[in-house]
């Protein structure tokens, strides 16, 4: 076979220097044209970045393959549990707040985003945590929405060449693993503990993985358990990283959704509450679930000052700013927490309605907060979450996601087996309505 550099040498044979190079770069372009125009028959000239292989297809894609030829059945309408998109309304004060700032469309945002949005982002901070007095110009970030910044920390702090590991979660949301393989870093999976409130055991990690630890994420409230991380969590984690050097990435989307009397410990409070700074430590909220806006793309990354200059830096040739018009809109809504208090008091009439007639078929229980429920499908049948989800849907047109297809096998299991994960947002009747097909159809095939 001809290669390029073959080809290349073959064209400049004998010839002068300059005379060479010209005729390299005529034959480069003559070749790029015909790839060009003939692109299946020289896909092994492309070159992709080899990392990519590594990335699995996302949850949603393999349900779609798992019900593929399914037809579902025709009596029912179609009930979607699977998707974790907020459906209660936007609410009208930050439509019109996005409306009434849409000349910000003419002008291009600096990737910072303005004094007046990183200073709503630390006073909602400040109150909901307790913290004391942050600084607007170093202290957080507003970015698009909390996955794009998931994925871009991972960029920013790893340093491939020192076979990094990135600690995960497990189950967990899947941009971490694509953050840490797109980084050239290896996933380190920490199977959550049913009987630690599904808590991840990081001890259970070994010795000789944590020196090569330079991330961990942790989402808590946790998708799809709900869990939450006491403060004896946080102290031992802290211990961890400030041993063996690591930053750790707090999830906290699902923070402001939640079914007890309090909220649900975030990161820099217990890092505020143990006495110790924010080092090492990012963490990452969004309006997303907060606000009803996933649509509108805001969340902000928060805490260690130098991180963030770095992070910064690369966001700028990232070119990841966000729009004028949605970062108006975002400071009224984290100014506002009168329509958060109304979003969370529907999610617990909903999950108080829905949980218990769950319970009757399915091992599942309130969780601490969020917005899903991790329930067990064999209390009553013996069968796997895909074909469970499966036959739900040919019988019953509900859709739920398969566990095993938002964890991994890891350590001779896998944390999602025989889990199903139904996510409650579509209105409280509807919800009802796909736990009673939901108990129906469990009933049936126990029978
Ligand atoms: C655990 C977790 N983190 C982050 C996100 C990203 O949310 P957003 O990008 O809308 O802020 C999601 C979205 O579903 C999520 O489930």
């Amino acid at each position: 076979m001809i290669t390029l550099r073959g080809a290349y040498s073959e064209v400049s044979k004998g010839k002068p220097c300059r005379e060479a190079r010209a005729h390299r770069t005529a034959l480069r372009v003559g070749i790029a044209s015909i790839i060009r125009r003939f692109p299946t028959h020289f896909h092994h000239f492309r070159s992709v970045n080899p990392l990519l292989s590594k990335l699995q297809p996302y949850p949603f894609e393999k349900l779609r393959h798992l019900f593929g030829r399914v037809t579902p059945n025709a009596k029912f309408s179609a009930i979607s549990l699977g998707i974790g998109e907020p459906k209660h309304p936007t609410p009208l004060f930050i439509q019109q707040a996005l409306a009434d700032n849409l000349s910000g469309l003419a002008t291009y945002p600096t990737t910072a985003g303005t004094d007046q949005i990183r200073r709503a982002i630390c006073r909602w901070l400040e109150r909901r945590y307790q913290l004391p007095t942050l600084n607007p110009a170093t202290d957080a970030l507003p970015v698009n929405g909390s996955r794009e910044a998931l994925f871009a920390l991972a960029q920013v702090v790893i340093d491939p060449a020192a076979k990094a590991v990135v600690v995960c979660p497990n189950p967990f949301y899947q941009i971490y693993e694509g953050a840490a393989f797109l980084a050239g870093a290896e996933p380190f999976f920490v199977n959550s503990d049913p009987a630690r409130n599904f808590a991840p055991d990081f001890s259970s990690v070994p010795a000789d993985v944590w020196p090569r630890v330079q991330l961990l994420y942790i989402c808590t409230p946790g998708n799809p358990t709900g869990a939450v991380l006491t403060l004896d969590d946080w102290r031992a984690l802290f211990a961890l990283s400030d041993k063996y050097g690591f930053v750790i990435a707090a999830d906290e989307c699902y923070s402001e959704i939640y079914f007890g009397d309090h909220p649900p410990l975030g990161a820099m409070q217990a890092a505020n509450q143990l006495g110790r700074g924010y080092q090492r430590l990012v963490a990452f909220s969004s309006l997303s679930k907060r606000s009803n806006v996933p649509g509108m793309r805001s969340g902000f990354v928060a805490g260690d000052a130098d991180i963030l200059k770095q992070f910064l830096l690369y966001r700028t040739y990232h070119g990841s700013a966000m729009s004028p018009s949605v970062q108006a809109a975002s400071i009224a809504a984290w100014n506002d927490e009168d329509h958060v208090v109304k979003n969370r008091e529907k999610y617990i009439r909903k999950f108080k309605q829905v949980t218990p007639l769950l319970a009757e078929v399915l091992d599942v229980a309130l969780p601490d907060a969020g917005f899903y429920l991790w329930a067990k499908v064999d209390k009553l049948i013996n069968i796997s979450d895909a074909e469970y989800a499966k036959q739900l849907y040919a019988e019953y047109h509900v859709t739920v996601l398969p566990g095993s297809y938002v964890a991994r096998e890891a350590h001779g299991w896998n944390p999602g087996a025989s889990r199903i994960r139904m996510a409650l947002v579509a209105e409280v009747d509807e919800c009802l309505e796909a736990a009673q097909r939901i108990v129906e159809f469990t009933r049936k095939l126990a029978a």
